[in-house]
């Protein structure tokens, strides 16, 4: 079996992460949450005052990005790697509201996206790797040999994330969440860099009444047929 790459894009909350971590999982592939990398940089500007009322300081962000280090640690309990932002173990602190509502912000700026492709395109120079996020296909990897693009309903993304984080214990709304997904896509899918799209030769899925189960299989078949 030869070993590729699988791009997995779309907008938030359309069950991304746990595609690619089955398709990771199943094929003995490396999972990286490219998403959790922005939410980083974006907690250390938060905690180190440069977002201020939705306000980014972003000449102190800039400044500071070589302060940041980035590392994802396998976690064997659960059976997939944790972000670590300089050596702390952030995976809760990164999915909490405050920094969905500052992370698409963060995520426009040019200096900020081109550190974390970087870094990256680097985990992918061996293949074997499962990627997923809003400009895999079309900047990190456009030569990737699988191409995901994922879609579903604003509502019923805003749901699965209302169940996940009432799961994790967090005092959300579903309203909040609701107008916080789709903020966030226009803002991905209308910035200038890199902005969310649609990948040339990438195959749509729209998973708004797909099962989990049955999702997997239909792209693992996708991927049986290049391996
Ligand atoms: O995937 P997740 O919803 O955790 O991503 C959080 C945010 O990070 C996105 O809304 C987007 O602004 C940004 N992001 C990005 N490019 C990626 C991955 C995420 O701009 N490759």
């Amino acid at each position: 079996m030869k070993k590729i790459t699988i791009a997995i894009d779309g907008f938030s909350s359309t069950g991304k992460s746990t595609l690619a971590k089955q398709l990771a999982k199943k094929l003995q592939y490396i999972y990286v949450d490219t998403g959790a990398m922005y939410r980083a940089v974006t907690l250390f500007a938060m905690q180190n005052g440069f977002i201020e009322d939705g306000k980014i300081d972003r000449h102190a962000l800039v400044n500071a990005l070589d302060r940041i280090e980035l590392n994802f640690v396998f976690n064997e309990d659960l059976g997939f790697a944790e972000m670590y932002l300089n050596n702390l173990n952030v995976e809760k602190e990164i999915r909490t509201m405050p920094v969905s509502k500052n992370v698409s912000q963060v995520s426009e700026l040019a200096e900020v996206r081109s550190k974390l492709v970087s870094l990256q395109k680097a985990m992918g120079v061996d293949k074997g790797i499962v990627m997923d996020g809003r400009d895999i296909g079309s900047v990190v990897f456009p030569d990737a040999e699988l191409k995901i693009f994922m879609t579903a309903s604003p509502e019923k993304r805003a749901v699965r994330r209302y169940k996940e984080l009432l799961d994790r214990g967090e005092d959300v709304q579903y309203e909040d969440i609701l107008e916080n997904v789709q903020k966030r896509d226009y803002i991905d899918s209308n910035r200038e860099i890199s902005p969310l799209v649609k990948a040339k030769d990438a195959i749509d899925f729209d998973n708004s009444d797909v099962g989990l189960e049955d999702q997997f299989q239909r792209i693992y078949e996708h991927a049986l047929r290049i391996i």
